[in-house]
């Protein structure tokens, strides 16, 4: 993996240790903007498994890796599919991927999983907004195959931008899908409210997509009464936010050295030790992958990241360097 070439010392463990090199064996257009990608082992040999709501990290250039949910069946073992909107003003990886040609090499992580199904939920409700459909996709199919109770409802603005529809609808669980197109005379509104008017303590609600559309969900389950706990979600940038926190500079502490870094109010941890020489390793940059977990020996974090859950902020031992910052003092870390 090319990164550059001084890393911290990071304390925790590498959370993509191992990385395959697999061949990009189709590429196609799966709606507007959408491309679908297959990957397969150089040699035909059965894939690493994975399972329901796994991703995985594709190295797409030097302090470029990017994550990526896979939406085929976990039972298959030739391939990973994963599909990818086009974003021409993000951080360069959706456009690094669509310019990849079929036959390509590259090196990928193996499958990790920040998005699991509760296996003895009576019941599971999926709600994909837009792109969020990958994810719940390999949830669809592991559900589907195991005779599971379940509906996945599948929104998009637009019929164009609806990715894979022609699988869903041909698929094995088509006729638990609900499709929902805004504005659209045949396909029913999106109502979320609806879909959760009744909370039941035996079913659990999985949602991805963009952040407006996770945070209405988790809205209007907490006004409906559904117990946080059964509502589970995957981000895939972090929280924007209008905290003047966000704006005010504060000091790091490297522990044993000593060492102060100042972090600039535009700038993120990681940036800030990198501007000292001090390489982190990072992948999405957007506080929801994992990569760049910072161990904290004192101080109390501002958390703006999607990774950790509560229990781990709790902990308060830990942080995302590339997001969060410091809730007032100083941060004291372990580098
Ligand atoms: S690089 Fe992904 S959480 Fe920080």
């Amino acid at each position: 993996m090319a990164y550059a070439t001084t890393l911290a010392a990071q304390p925790f463990p590498d959370i993509y240790p191992a990385k395959q090199t697999l061949r990009l064996t189709a590429k196609r257009t799966a709606a507007e903007g959408i491309v679908a990608f297959e990957f397969s082992s150089l040699d035909g040999a059965p894939l690493p498994p994975f399972g329901a709501g796994d991703h995985i990290m594709i190295d797409l250039g030097p302090q470029m890796s990017r994550a990526y949910s896979l939406c085929n069946d976990p039972a298959e073992t030739h391939r990973y599919v994963i599909a990818v909107l086009k974003e021409p003003d993000g951080k360069g990886g959706s456009v690094a991927m669509h310019a990849l040609d079929e036959g390509a090499e590259v090196a990928v992580s193996l499958p990790r999983n920040n998005f699991a199904l509760v296996l003895g939920a009576k019941r599971h409700i999926l709600l994909a907004g837009g792109i969020g459909i990958t994810p719940l996709l390999s949830m669809a199919h592991a559900l589907s195959r195991h005779k599971a109770d379940f509906v996945l409802h599948y929104g998009v603005r637009d019929l164009s931008r609806m990715a894979l529809r022609d699988l869903i609808q041909a698929g094995p669980f088509a006729d638990q899908c609900m499709l929902h197109v805004d504005g659209h005379a045949d396909y029913p509104a999106y109502d979320i409210p609806q879909i959760l008017a009744e909370p039941n303590p035996d079913t659990h609600v999985y949602v991805c997509g963009p952040t407006p559309f996770i945070d209405h969900v988790a809205t209007v389950a907490k006004a409906n009464g559904w117990d946080p706990d059964q509502i589970h979600w995957e981000y895939f940038v972090a929280p924007e936010t209008d905290d003047p926190a966000e704006k005010v500079s504060f000091e790091i502490e490297l522990v044993p050295g000593g060492e102060i870094v100042t972090v600039g109010p535009e700038e993120s941890v990681v940036e800030a030790l990198e501007r000292e020489g001090i390489f982190v390793l990072t992948s999405c940059a957007e506080g929801v992958c994992g990569t760049c977990l910072l161990e904290l020996v004192e101080g109390e974090p501002d958390h703006r990241d999607h990774y950790l859950s509560d229990a781990d902020k709790a902990r308060g031992d830990c942080f995302m360097g590339c997001v969060s910052r410091a809730a007032g003092g100083r941060l004291r870390i372990k580098l």
